[in-house]
């Protein structure tokens, strides 16, 4: 009869006698308390620090898990010494092959499993809590802080900074979930040897395709009907003019039971097919072919070139149309310089009775600075230089607004340019446009150039995207009617 007491001591004694189990040991037991007042404080939410996560879940967890294992370990292969026998490999054969024997040993083997649940029961703790560790916001885009502190800030302030990283990166299943941990371990390598690219390169070309991401959320099929569209824009006069653009969207919808696939998000309806060749950046744009639901192809040719770069051979790239080839910016919305001062202009963070402020403002923030310390100062002393020059009576009368002009300009600044990652205005345009010389985003394709065989050509009609109801007007009168002033 094998009792639990001697079990036990036999498991003592073979931890003193195997040295591995013995380093085992010395590792668990130094690490348990250290890991448990460590839970204990995040769970209490007293250290709020990012490393402090990693510090756990990633370092301190799987030390202690390695400090179990090798115990175990250290005692199943034990050869030779009889005290410790009954956790070795070689008696546990010799007992299982023997019925008679087989009973003997029940208390340990209801020993052994107890341990197993217990050990079980630790591993899924810290695997599960090193999971969503791993799939926090924090740990995504804190933990290398420079490298993605502009995705990090710029989704913070962005309408989906409620949705997790995770959410557009992985998604869900586990075989994204691997992929995305081998690509991050490349990332961590990359930022260890700092040999990561400054800014990032992007299009992310490994990217999950949209209909798995976007689609858990948003279905395009239900949407119906026009958005209409406000934009408010400043002038560079010297009273700051405001005037307005509105656009009537022709958002239109994928197409379910009750309506044909029409408008703008015509592209993702499951009838539709859009493949294209592109470049490497996805701006060059010779080929598309629309496949429909018949089968029928029709492929439309614009005759651009794909340049080589650099001496490289030209890399092209034959893509399926999703959300992303518009909506490449939902949560890192990088706005250009004049949508980004506009804006603080509308949200009142800039003042408009200082003179000629969206002018200088402008000025200000394009220039190149080495930092994002130094763009502060700069921006700062560069408006408070124009209106000494210039309008020494404001600096003394409009103090306040100055002051708020100036900071309202420097959050502009802060929140789309990111020196550290030499990202300045404009490196992340959004494809959601065309620009002002119709020749970006939806015109990659839509510029009139793309010509079928049978002469059907992708349509540049101002129209078919949406109706412009004003551009640029001061006052216009639709808004008063759409306001019912
Ligand atoms: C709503 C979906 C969404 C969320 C949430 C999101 N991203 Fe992205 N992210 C994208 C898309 C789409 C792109 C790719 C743009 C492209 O390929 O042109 C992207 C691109 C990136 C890039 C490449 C650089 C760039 O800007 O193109 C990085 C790095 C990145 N994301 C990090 C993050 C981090 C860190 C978070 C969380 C703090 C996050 N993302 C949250 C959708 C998302
Ligand atoms: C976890 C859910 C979720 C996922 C995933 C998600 N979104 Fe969203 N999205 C939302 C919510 C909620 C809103 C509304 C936010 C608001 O208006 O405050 C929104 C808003 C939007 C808007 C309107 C933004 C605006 O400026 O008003 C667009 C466009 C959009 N999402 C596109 C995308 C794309 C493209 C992806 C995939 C890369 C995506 N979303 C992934 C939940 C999600
Ligand atoms: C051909 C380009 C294109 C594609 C592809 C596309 N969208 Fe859009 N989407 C637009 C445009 C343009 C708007 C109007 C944006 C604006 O001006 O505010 C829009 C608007 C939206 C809105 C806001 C609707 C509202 O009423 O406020 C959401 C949400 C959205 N899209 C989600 C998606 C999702 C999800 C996909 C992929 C399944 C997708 N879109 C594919 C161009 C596109
Ligand atoms: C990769 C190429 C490509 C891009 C980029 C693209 N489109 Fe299209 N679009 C097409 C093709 C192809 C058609 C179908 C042309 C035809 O049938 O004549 C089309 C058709 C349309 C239609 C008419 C749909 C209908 O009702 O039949 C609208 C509206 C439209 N696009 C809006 C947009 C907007 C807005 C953008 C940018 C946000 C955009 N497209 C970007 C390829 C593109
Ligand atoms: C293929 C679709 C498409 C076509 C064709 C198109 N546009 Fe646009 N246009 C857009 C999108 C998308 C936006 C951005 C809407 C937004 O800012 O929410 C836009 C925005 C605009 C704006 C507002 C810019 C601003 O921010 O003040 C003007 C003005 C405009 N378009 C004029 C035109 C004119 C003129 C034509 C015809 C030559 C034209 N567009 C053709 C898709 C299109």
């Amino acid at each position: 009869m094998v009792s639990l007491s001697s079990v036990m001591l036999s498991f003592i004694k073979g931890i003193q006698k195997s040295r591995i189990s013995l380093l085992g040991a010395f590792i668990t037991t130094v690490v348990f308390p250290v890991l448990l007042g460590a839970i204990i404080l995040d769970m209490l939410g007293y250290v709020t620090n990012t490393y402090y996560g990693f510090f756990i879940y990633m370092i301190l967890g799987p030390a202690f898990l390695f400090g179990l294992v090798l115990v175990f370990v250290g005692l199943f292969f034990f050869k030779g010494s009889r005290e410790v026998q009954i956790f070795t490999m070689e008696y546990l054969q010799e007992q299982v092959s023997d019925p008679v024997r087989f009973t003997r040993v029940k208390k340990l083997i209801f020993l052994g499993v107890v341990l197993t649940v217990v050990n079980i029961g630790v591993f899924s703790l810290l695997a599960y809590s090193g999971y969503h560790y791993m799939e926090s916001n924090e740990f995504c885009g804190q933990f290398c802080h420079t490298v993605m502190n502009p995705e990090y800030t710029t989704h913070q302030n962005s309408p989906h900074s409620n949705v997790h990283c995770v959410e557009c990166h992985i998604g869900s299943g586990a075989a994204w979930f691997a992929k995305s941990k081998l690509s991050g371990t490349r990332q961590i390598i990359a930022v260890a040897l700092d040999t990561y690219p400054r800014p990032i390169h992007t299009p992310v070309h490994g990217l999950r395709p949209a209909g798995e991401t976007c689609e858990a959320c948003h279905r395009p099929e239900l949407f119906h009907g026009d958005k209409l569209v406000i934009r408010e824009h400043t002038l560079d006069d010297e009273v700051n003019s405001k005037v307005n653009t509105l656009l009537m969207m022709k958002i239109g919808s994928a197409g379910d039971r009750a309506v044909s696939s029409h408008g703008i998000h015509w592209h993702v309806s499951p009838e539709n097919t859009i493949t294209y060749l592109s470049d490497a950046t996805r701006q060059v744009i010779p080929e598309v072919t629309l496949t429909r639901a018949d089968g029928t192809k029709t492929v439309f040719r614009s005759g651009a070139k794909i340049d080589s770069v650099k001496g490289e051979k030209s890399k092209t790239e034959l893509r399926t149309m999703d959300c992303i080839d518009c909506h490449n910016r939902p949560a890192h919305v990088y706005l250009s310089d004049e949508e980004a001062i506009d804006l603080k202009f509308a949200e009142g963070k800039i003042p408009r009775d200082l003179p000629f402020i969206k002018r200088e403002a402008l000025k200000a923030a394009n220039k190149s600075y080495k930092s994002a310390a130094a763009a502060k100062v700069g921006i700062a002393a560069d408006l408070q230089a124009f209106y000494q020059q210039n309008y020494p009576e404001i600096v003394k009368q409009k103090q306040a607004q100055l002051v708020q002009a100036i900071a309202g300009v420097q959050a502009a600044y802060a929140e789309n340019v990111f020196p550290d990652m030499n990202i300045g205005w404009g490196n992340y345009t959004s494809l959601l446009q065309h620009g002002p010389d119709f020749d970006k985003g939806c015109f990659r394709c839509h510029g009139g150039e793309h010509e079928s065989d049978s002469g059907e050509v992708i349509s540049s009609d101002c129209n078919i995207c949406h109706s412009i109801l004003a551009e640029g007007e001061n006052d216009p009168a639709i808004l008063k009617t759409l306001r019912g002033e």
